[in-house]
């Protein structure tokens, strides 16, 4: 058993105190005693928040699949390493033992081989919750080529976006996907997509739904063809601790999605410390996260994390009301399910069912809860505490970001104490800090202020692909020599921190982050809008929803103003993906602006929260009048 693992709240206090006082001592010690390496980094850490430069163990040499996978082999090669649960329940789940696992990748990397990727080469991965998708981001890693995968949720325009913007040569996808009695046809928006991005030069595709699909040749060629012919032996590239691993794409309050890069020695050993300290993993435990690889959750923790840890990871490629709102449940009866991480909004989304859902399957097996990706409020962690953890587990809060490549804050399963709607404490070598709107730390232990980072860690994100300016604007200069995460929060007089929510113009929606900028430029699209400015407002289920409120360029329109929501609908799913679609569209003559033009969202959220008592001055606006009819036509 490793001493970073803390085993009691003391162990967790004297890890805190060791990683603080010296952190690079508390990670070089962790790094060299949990991974394999190649050869030993030169320096643990070298930094300049202002800048930023950040690298961690630069000089060392390591493959991250080596640890997730081959170092596994003589000890636990017959364990099921991925525990594959198709979309439809009658299909037999599978279980991919290590060994099984290792040939799998070597065969997809000697795959992508053949087809030109190599080390550097940036890899786009458009696929379903497959264990292929599995094999593809390992496989890159094997071969040191850059994954960026985009979730399969996402419309043929934003795939485009990404694809273009790190301009990848290599596509990865299906023919479509299973999600519940739906199929995404996959391929054919990858067609779409294609027609404007000129860097890739192929396209492999994976056979799954047996959905008809157009492959053009020279470009497009099946998985099951090249990997009939892939050798099941690859030697892992030798990488150096910062080359970048992979890019994912977070939305941003202004602008285009930002694609982060992380590197491959800090975020292995982060991801790895991580995971076994807050889930307190142990060995033979059946693990499951039900979040998606497209996002930083499954990265973290349904691959590289668990996988390093010798787990047995879940993948489960349905949703949680297919065949119906028992499905979750039934997996944890079935694979006996000992650990298990979702997000406040399936938790709401399946309270608001029929109890007896959940009391028809045997949940026993559970020891312990995770919560991940939103604030989740006390009356979801009741349900989740009574229900599925039946007064039983532990749960955990672990708030993150797909910056900060791993859980940055949150109690440690049956080590530190839960307090309901609080991630409360920081990890070891996390030290988080409050500063108010004046730019100043907030000293006093009980405190609200803007949530910051002031020390590096490991798995910290390094830039935003090709942008490093725009990285550095976003994150390091609101608060000097600190990095800003975006989120506010309250911190009791016991140092337990509760997330609030976001303080800049990101608005979760069933735990995805959507920019408002981004919608509001599609919906700008549609030739008849004038202007249109997006909020978010608090949804019983969906944690957040998108209101927008729209102005027309001439108020004769306003007889088509149905057609046009249809329109703006269908814009948003085209230019984004149905996650973004507005829930509330309300026409306005106009918006409340500054002087300067500026449009005061600050004023549309309290209306579209119904919290219009509490407006503030508005006498200063250049168009106060506006307010009243807004309200008037609020719908509420
Ligand atoms: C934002 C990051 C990192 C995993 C999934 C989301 C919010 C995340 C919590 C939590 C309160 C949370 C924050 C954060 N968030 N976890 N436990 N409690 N808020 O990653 O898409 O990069 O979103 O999610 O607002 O900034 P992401």
């Amino acid at each position: 058993m490793s001493r970073f693992v803390a085993k009691s709240i003391d162990q967790y206090h004297t890890l805190y105190k060791e990683s603080v006082e010296n952190p690079e001592k508390f990670w070089a010690a962790f790094a060299e005693q949990e991974f394999v390496w190649h050869k030993k980094w030169e320096n643990t850490l070298s930094f300049d928040l202002r800048k930023p430069t950040i690298q961690w163990f630069a000089g060392g040499k390591l493959n991250i699949t080596e640890n997730c996978i081959d170092r596994h082999l003589t000890t636990r090669g017959n364990q099921t390493a991925i525990l594959f649960e198709p979309n439809d329940p009658k299909d037999k789940p599978l279980h991919i033992s290590y060994q099984e696992l290792s040939k799998q990748v070597n065969k997809t990397a000697n795959m992508l081989k053949a087809l030109g990727a190599q080390k550097g080469d940036r890899i786009c991965i458009y696929m379903p919750m497959t264990p292929e998708l599995a094999y593809t981001v390992l496989a890159c890693a094997r071969i040191g080529a850059i994954h960026s995968v985009v979730f399969a949720g996402f419309s043929a325009q934003s795939l485009s976006d990404r694809i273009n913007d790190a301009q990848c040569s290599l596509l990865v996808t299906a023919d479509g996907g299973y999600r519940g009695q739906k199929i995404t046809p996959l391929k054919a928006i990858v067609d779409q997509a294609l027609i404007s991005c000129l860097s890739i030069r192929r396209v492999l595709v994976l056979q799954r739904t047996g959905l008809k699909v157009s492959m053009k040749s020279g470009r497009d060629v099946w998985w099951h063809e090249v990997f009939a012919k892939a050798s099941d032996a690859c030697v892992a590239e030798s990488m150096d601790a910062e080359d970048s691993l992979f890019i994912l794409y977070t939305s941003g309050s202004t602008g285009k999605p930002k694609g982060m890069v992380h590197t491959c020695g800090g975020y292995m050993v982060y991801t790895n410390y991580s995971f076994r300290n807050v889930f307190q993993y142990q060995e033979g435990d059946i693990y499951w996260c039900t979040a998606d690889i497209g996002w930083i959750t499954g990265h973290s923790y349904i691959l590289y994390g668990p996988l390093s840890a010798g787990a047995t990871t879940v993948m489960f490629e349905g949703i949680p009301s297919y065949p119906d709102m028992g499905r979750f449940w039934r997996i944890i009866e079935k694979h006996k399910v000992n650990i298990f991480y979702t997000a406040p909004t399936a938790i709401r989304s399946l309270a608001s069912g029929d109890l007896s859902w959940v009391h028809s399957h045997d949940l026993g097996s559970l020891k312990t809860l995770g919560t991940v990706g939103e604030p989740i409020n006390l009356e979801a962690w009741q349900w989740y505490n009574e229900h599925i953890g039946q007064g039983q587990c532990p749960i955990v809060d672990t708030w993150w970001q797909t910056e900060t490549g791993g859980i940055m804050i949150s109690n440690l399963a049956g080590v530190s104490k839960d307090i309901p709607t609080f991630a409360t404490l920081p990890l070891p070598g996390i030290q988080p800090c409050l500063m108010d709107e004046a730019g100043n730390e907030i000293a006093t232990l009980e405190a609200e202020g803007r949530l910051c980072i002031q020390f590096p860690w490991p798995s910290m994100a390094r830039t935003i692909y090709g942008n490093h300016q725009r990285f550095a604007d976003t994150y390091y200069r609101a608060f000097e020599g600190k990095y800003f995460t975006g989120d506010g929060a309250k911190r009791d007089k016991n140092g337990n921190y509760r997330i609030t929510g976001r303080v800049d113009d990101v608005v979760i929606v069933s735990g995805h982050n959507l920019g408002t900028a981004e919608i509001e430029n599609a919906i700008n699209e549609h030739p008849l809008i004038a202007e249109s400015a997006v909020v978010g407002y608090p949804h019983p289920i969906k944690g957040h929803a998108i209101y927008a409120f729209v102005t027309l360029r001439s108020p004769k329109h306003e007889d088509a103003s149905v057609g046009i929501k249809i329109e703006i609908n269908s814009l948003v799913t085209s230019l984004i993906g149905p996650i973004a679609k507005p829930e509330k569209i309300q026409f306005t003559a106009g918006l409340p602006k500054t002087r300067s033009g500026k449009i005061m969202r600050r004023i549309l959220r309290k209306i579209a929260e119904g919290n219009t008592e509490s407006l503030g001055d508005i006498s200063t606006l250049l168009n106060p009048d506006c307010v009243e009819q807004i309200i008037q036509g609020a719908s509420i």
